[in-house]
Parts: structure tokens; sequence; C-alpha cells
């Protein structure tokens, strides 16, 4: 099959995008969310797979486990706003899902999801990381990502995140306005990767109490234990190396898995600049995130 080109970023109702997120936006917003759909919202690199993995275990390893051996995961949790030409859509892909739940993933800003997951009341898992180790993560995955713009050297890759012109827009605005919305509405657990990272076992028991699930507790650890770094980087099933757009030659997509990995690319002057511009950014936003555990 032939390879995407690397799209340029746009201005899309005041977000970056390009048009592999943007081509199938008619569909995208009409589309029909069943009530027991979970959404599995993130700014991209914060967590997103990891989290879809863990759900995944959770519903389908006892009852369908097959499926862990022989679908890759990006099949088994499609991406919703994803249309690249030659390949499915995501939404074509959740609309020929006949078992459930559905996991769907999304990278939308809370302004742009569909209409459809609210009106149903979808439960809606969100997961947010550090800007920046969140920032580290997209250089490297748009460096291996061919349907990703061209990244450029990590200077300027720094200051166009800063910036907020990235594929889905600014990190403050995202994580920021999934957060406000966690204050109106009740079917949003809001995650954070480091928490993940510090006790994974506990923030599994979180996510099945939000999903009202009672695993035993044989399941709950091996869920936990499958879904550790270096076993989901061993996984040809879960680590994105069934995704003809990655090219690991580049860069592996399970690169690091790790809190603080900023400290290996930011100078000592990016970081005091960066956190000089975060501090006025996130002034108004009462979310704090751990940099360092
Ligand atoms: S994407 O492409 O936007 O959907 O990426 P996403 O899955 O959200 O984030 C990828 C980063 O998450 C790391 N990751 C993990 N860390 C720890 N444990 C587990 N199990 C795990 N699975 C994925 C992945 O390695 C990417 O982070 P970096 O820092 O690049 O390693």
């Amino acid at each position: 099959m032939e390879l995407p080109l690397r799209p340029t970023l746009f201005d899309f109702n005041g977000v970056s995008m390009t048009k592999y997120f943007t081509d199938n936006w008619v569909n995208i917003q009409s589309f029909k969310a069943r009530p027991d759909d979970i959404v599995l919202v993130s700014y991209p690199k914060a967590g997103n797979t990891w989290v879809s993995y863990i759900l995944d275990l959770l519903y389908f390893s006892q009852t369908s486990p097959d499926r862990q051996n022989s679908v890759p995961l990006h099949e088994r949790v499609p991406f919703l706003e994803i249309s690249i030409p030659g390949f499915p859509s995501g939404v074509d892909e959740l609309n020929s899902i006949n078992s459930f739940p559905r996991i769907i993933k999304t990278h939308l800003p809370v302004q742009f999801l569909p209409q459809s997951f609210w009106e149903q009341n979808s439960k809606i898992i969100y997961v947010a990381r550090n800007a920046k180790d969140t920032v580290v993560s997209y250089f490297h995955f748009d460096r291996m990502n061919k349907a990703q713009p061209e990244p450029g050297d990590w200077n300027s890759f720094l200051q166009r995140f800063v910036d907020g012109k990235m594929v889905f827009g600014s990190w403050n605005d995202h994580v920021g306005g999934w957060w406000e919305k966690t204050k109106t509405r009740s079917n949003i657990l809001y995650l954070f990767y480091e928490d993940l990272i510090e006790d994974t076992e506990r923030e599994v028991s979180r996510i099945c109490s939000f999903l009202e699930l009672s695993p035993s507790t044989d399941l709950k650890k091996e869920v936990t234990e499958k879904s550790l770094f270096n076993n989901m980087k061993h996984n040809k099933m879960a680590n994105g190396s069934a995704d003809e757009v990655l090219d690991f030659k580049i860069s592996p997509f399970m690169r690091k898995g790790k809190v603080g990995d900023w400290k290996n690319h930011f100078t000592v002057n990016q970081n005091e600049q960066f956190d000089e511009d975060y501090q006025r950014k996130m002034r108004n936003i009462d979310l704090s995130f751990r940099t360092v555990l």
C-alpha cells in the first residue's frame, strides 16, 4: 500500500490540524454514539495506547482471548477522526464493530467531540501527561510517523509546541478544556500518565470503579502486568509495529515510557523560557502536573 505524504498544518476553527483528521469531518461530527461506548481521549503522546490496552484487557481478555494475539490494538480501539487515503477511516471501523463496549480513541479537543457522546452520556476517560515529556515524545513520534507534518529540529519543534502549532493544537487548551468539562459532567474520569507510572494497579482500580467493573484480583494483577511498558513493548499486537505509517528504523513507538525524559532534551535556557510561558498560560487553570517522580 502506498504510504501517505507528510501533511501540512492549517488552522481549523482555531486549532492546528492536518487533513488526515479533518477530511472526514461531517461523518465525525454526525457519528452516532452508543450508550455503552467508552471514549478514550488525550492530547497526543499522553498514554492513550497504554490505557486503551488496559481497557481492552479488562473487557475482552477473558471473553475473546484470541483477539489479544491476532488483532493489532489500533484495530481493536479505532481512532475516531483518522482518515488516511488507502486505509479505512476510524468512523467506518467503529461502525463495523459488533462487540460491546466499543473502545474509541480520540485526540479531539473538548469543543470538537461529536455531540452524540454527550447526548448518550458515554463514559469518557481523559489521560493527561505533563507538557515537557509530552513534547519530547511528540517530537520523536513526528520523526517516525510519515502521516505527521515534518518535525524539523528539536529547537523549532519545541517553539512550535509553545506556540500551540501542533496537530490537535495547544497542549494547554487541550488539558485545560477537558479539565473544565469535568466540573460539569460526571461521565469523565481524568487520569494522569504520571499516576499510572507511579502505581499502575491503583489506577487500574480507579478505572474499574469508574466503569463499574468488578474484576477479580487475579484479573486486575494480570492486566497490570501485561500493560507494563516492557511487556507492551515486546507485544507485536500492542507496540505499534503493525501500523504501516510508523517507521521503527527512526524511533520505536514504545520509546521510553518514563517521567522526566525531558531532562535529556531541554537545555537550561529552554527550560527557563518554557516554565515562564507555562506559568502564564496555566495561571487560571487549577491543574498541576508532575514532571519528576
Ligand atoms: S499517541 O500516538 O498519541 O496515541 O501516543 P500515546 O499512546 O498517547 O502516547 C505514547 C507514549 O506513551 C508511552 N507508553 C507507555 N508508557 C509507560 N507504560 C506503558 N505501558 C506505555 N505504553 C505507551 C509511549 O512509550 C509514549 O511515550 P514516550 O515518552 O515516547 O516513550
